[in-house]
């Protein structure tokens, strides 16, 4: 009897938190009746029908919308911060190129907002905002009084929105302010596993990284309960994952990445690479993360595989099984980086890494 009861709960329970996750298709189409029109929105059927672009066009992607092909603009020329490698006066945003590098603002010299608040400054320093008369300044060193990241020294943030403190340096299973774990699969740069965790009763803490228990990825889900993490034995946490909708032919969604899963960690692992390097100390510092500062002093493919595995962390699953002309259009920038990216070339072994996910995309 008590048996029944259990399994009546249950399938209760089962059915309340069973809200099936509905997505989209995305595949190619063949012609529409407008010949400009490169996407075609079926809003019976939720379904988007992609289509090319002659030669000299390319196709806006929409959000279950129509669309159609544009002329493509000439790209206006990039500006680059100071301390990035220039060729000519021009490609500086100061307007200053000097030595092959763009030059900036001295400290203790007049600076103004330009792109960003701190673009006119020489790497080191930041344009001191609150001051009537904004000047550069040396950025802030760990653990001295700040009221944003910006103001702090490289691969440093304002934590707490009290002091600079150096990235990673909270180890596992210390306390973390409840602030600075607000990611939805609780990654915090500060901790030195990346990964935080907020208890029931308020009090965040560094842990080590959670990972999909799942063996084969992509792992098709259908609700975010199926996306819970492995558990920590420490501690008995674990937490729960989002099921996200990929642009593919079939609708299907994935679990997403945790911080310990292999695209996200290794993200992380490059990143903290290039930390180390000391480059970013070279480049302004809203410029010291960007593929700006990388192109300027890493070897190309060293450049470009950071940024091939940011992406993956960050886009994971949503071009997972997209077909051809879903990836030319809404993913362009991932076939742009698996065609620069050569993991051959690479340090490390990602040669798996690699066929795995042309493989997904292309299935
Ligand atoms: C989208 O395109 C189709 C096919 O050309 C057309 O029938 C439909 O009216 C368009 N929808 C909108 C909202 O413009
Ligand atoms: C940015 O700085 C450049 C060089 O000082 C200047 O020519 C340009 O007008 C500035 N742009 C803005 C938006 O302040
Ligand atoms: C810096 O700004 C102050 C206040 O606006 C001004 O008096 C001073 O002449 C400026 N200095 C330079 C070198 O432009
Ligand atoms: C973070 O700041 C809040 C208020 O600004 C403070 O109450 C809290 O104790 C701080 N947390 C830590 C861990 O420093
Ligand atoms: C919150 O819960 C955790 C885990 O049970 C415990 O370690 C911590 O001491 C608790 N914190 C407070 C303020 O009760
Ligand atoms: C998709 O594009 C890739 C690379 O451009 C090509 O090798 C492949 O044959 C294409 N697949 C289809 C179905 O068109
Ligand atoms: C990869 O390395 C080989 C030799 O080490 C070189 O010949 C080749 O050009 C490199 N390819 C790329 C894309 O850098």
């Amino acid at each position: 009897m008590s048996g029944e009861k259990i399994m009546l709960i249950l399938v209760v329970a089962f059915i309340a938190s069973s809200q099936s996750i509905i997505c989209p298709k995305f595949q190619c189409g063949s012609s529409f009746p407008n010949s400009n029109q490169c996407i075609y929105f079926d809003s019976t059927n939720k379904a988007t029908y992609i289509s090319s672009c002659s030669k000299g066009t390319y196709c806006p992607p929409t959000n279950q919308a129509n669309s159609t092909c544009q002329t493509v603009n000439p790209k206006p020329i990039s500006r680059s911060y100071p301390g990035e490698k220039c060729s000519s006066n021009t490609n500086c945003i100061t307007g200053v190129c000097s030595k092959d590098v763009c030059s900036g603002i001295a400290r203790n010299q007049n600076c103004s907002l330009n792109i960003t608040n701190n673009a006119l400054c020489e790497p080191g320093n930041y344009c001191d905002l609150t001051l009537s008369n904004p000047v550069c300044t040396e950025l802030k060193s760990n653990l001295a009084f700040c009221t944003a990241g910006d103001q702090c020294i490289y691969g440093a943030g304002c934590y707490n929105n009290t002091y600079c403190l150096l990235y990673g340096s909270i180890q596992n299973y210390q306390i973390i302010a409840k602030s600075e774990c607000t990611n939805a699969i609780g990654y915090s740069p500060y901790c030195q596993s990346g990964q935080c965790y907020n208890f029931v009763n308020g009090t965040s803490i560094c842990i080590e990284a959670f990972e999909s228990p799942y063996f084969d990825s992509p792992f098709q889900c259908y609700e975010n309960s199926a996306c819970v993490s492995n558990i920590n034995i420490k501690t008995g946490a674990a937490i729960q994952g989002a099921c996200n909708c990929a642009k593919n032919t079939e609708g299907s969604a994935f679990c997403a990445q945790f911080v310990g899963d292999y695209y996200f960690s290794r993200a992380i692992e490059l990143w903290e690479k290039w930390e180390k390097s000391g480059n970013p100390s070279k480049c302004n510092i809203d410029a010291a993360y960007t593929p700006g500062c990388l192109m300027s002093y890493y070897k190309s493919n060293d450049a470009y595989e950071i940024l091939y595995y940011n992406y993956l962390a960050t886009n994971y699953p949503t071009y997972v099984g997209a077909d051809n002309c879903t990836l030319n259009v809404y993913f362009s920038d991932y076939l742009f980086l698996v065609e620069e990216y050569n993991p051959i070339n690479s340090s490390g072994n990602q040669v798996f890494g690699l066929a795995l996910v042309i493989a997904l995309a292309l299935a």
